[in-house]
């Protein structure tokens, strides 16, 4: 369709990024990539699963051709992701010879740290300055446990030292890579509050963080965008950058116990995502991207996920037409 360019209206104020899956590189999809998007993120190609599925065997032809598309197109690359209690392989947590789990035994911890360093350095060198920005850690902070840590594998055998071994060994690969710590439910306060502690305390201890990634995912009208724009300023406060990583904005009609997803919903969700990006337009000095983890409404992961209010939450409907979600962030005066 002859319509504004997203990145085109938003050039200059942050990259327009979106997470694809491999088929949506060829074909329709990848008209819509083209045109308004400038950043990617692999939706689940770069995970430690997808790339080395055996230890030491690494499969880059998905991650390669994404990177190649990237380029050819003019896109930055956001990598995602290395150090996270999913999309990680079978092996990973079991001992080499034994295939026993591994303990917090020293042994056992530097065999995990050894091919935590490995996958990271062999990963991001293969693609240096290609892959600028990486979402090294992802989803390690745990409201519910009383440390707040969550209690993954990754914790049990090295201890919350692994978040920052993480960012050390990255940095050591690619000295010139931006390296976020990426979470979700940062738009609360419940939530962003140990976040921020967090990265507060790697920063002061000279651990190479460099941005905080706000995944983002979610459901029409909550959290506020007062709420997203007082999280954004209290992450502001550390000096680092900031970026929407994985943003969805879910309006289901099973949430609404209503048989659809009714016209007037999606119009609200044109409302709602205009006055977010009015947020992000606001803080544009320090937001380097703003993602939506997704192109068009039949690519949601939502659908597979039945708690989470699931259908619709992109720009871009099921026969990749613009909604009234992409004219609330393009030109909200062709709202009704
Ligand atoms: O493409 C293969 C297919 O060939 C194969 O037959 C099938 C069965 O194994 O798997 C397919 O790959 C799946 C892939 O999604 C593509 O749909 C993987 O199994 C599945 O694990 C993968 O799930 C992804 C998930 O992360 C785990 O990597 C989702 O697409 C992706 O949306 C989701 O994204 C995460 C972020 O990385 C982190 N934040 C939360 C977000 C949502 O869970």
């Amino acid at each position: 369709q002859d319509i504004p360019s997203l990145k085109d209206v938003y050039q200059g104020k942050f990259l327009i990024g979106a997470a694809v899956k491999t088929p949506h590189l060829t074909g329709p999809v990848s008209e819509l990539l083209g045109k308004h998007f400038n950043s990617i993120t692999a939706e689940y190609q770069m995970k430690w699963s997808n790339v080395e599925p055996t230890e030491g065997k690494y499969s880059w032809a998905d991650s390669d051709r994404l990177v190649a598309y990237a380029k050819a197109n003019g896109m930055m690359v956001r990598g995602h992701t290395f150090v996270w209690h999913q999309g990680v392989p079978g092996w990973l947590f079991n001992h080499p010879v034994t295939g026993a789990p591994l303990t917090n035994s020293p042994a056992d911890q530097q065999i995990l740290l050894n091919r935590m360093k490995t996958h990271i350095t062999t990963v991001m060198q293969r693609y240096g300055d290609d892959i600028p920005v990486w979402d090294i850690v992802n989803e390690a902070i745990d409201t519910k446990q009383a440390d707040g840590y969550r209690h993954s594998r990754w914790y049990e055998i090295l201890g919350p030292d692994y978040i920052a071994k993480a960012f050390e060994y990255a940095h050591a690969a690619v000295p010139t890579a931006k390296l976020y710590y990426n979470d979700y439910e940062t738009e609360f306060t419940f939530k962003a509050v140990p976040v921020y502690n967090m990265l507060k305390d790697l920063i002061a201890r000279g651990v190479p963080v460099s941005g905080i990634g706000h995944q983002m995912h979610l459901t029409m009208f909550n959290p506020t965008p007062k709420q997203v724009d007082d999280a954004l300023n209290l992450f502001a406060t550390l000096g680092i950058d900031q970026a929407i990583t994985e943003l969805d904005v879910g309006v289901s009609s099973r949430d609404l116990a209503l048989p659809t997803v009714s016209d007037d919903l999606l119009v609200q969700q044109g409302y709602y995502y205009k006055r977010l990006y009015e947020v992000f337009s606001a803080h544009a000095d320090d937001l380097v991207s703003v993602t939506t983890w997704g192109i068009y409404d039949a690519q949601t992961w939502l659908r597979g996920w039945p708690m989470k209010r699931a259908e619709a939450p992109r720009f871009f409907d099921d026969d990749l037409q613009a909604k009234p979600a992409y004219w609330g962030v393009v030109d909200p005066t062709r709202l009704p």
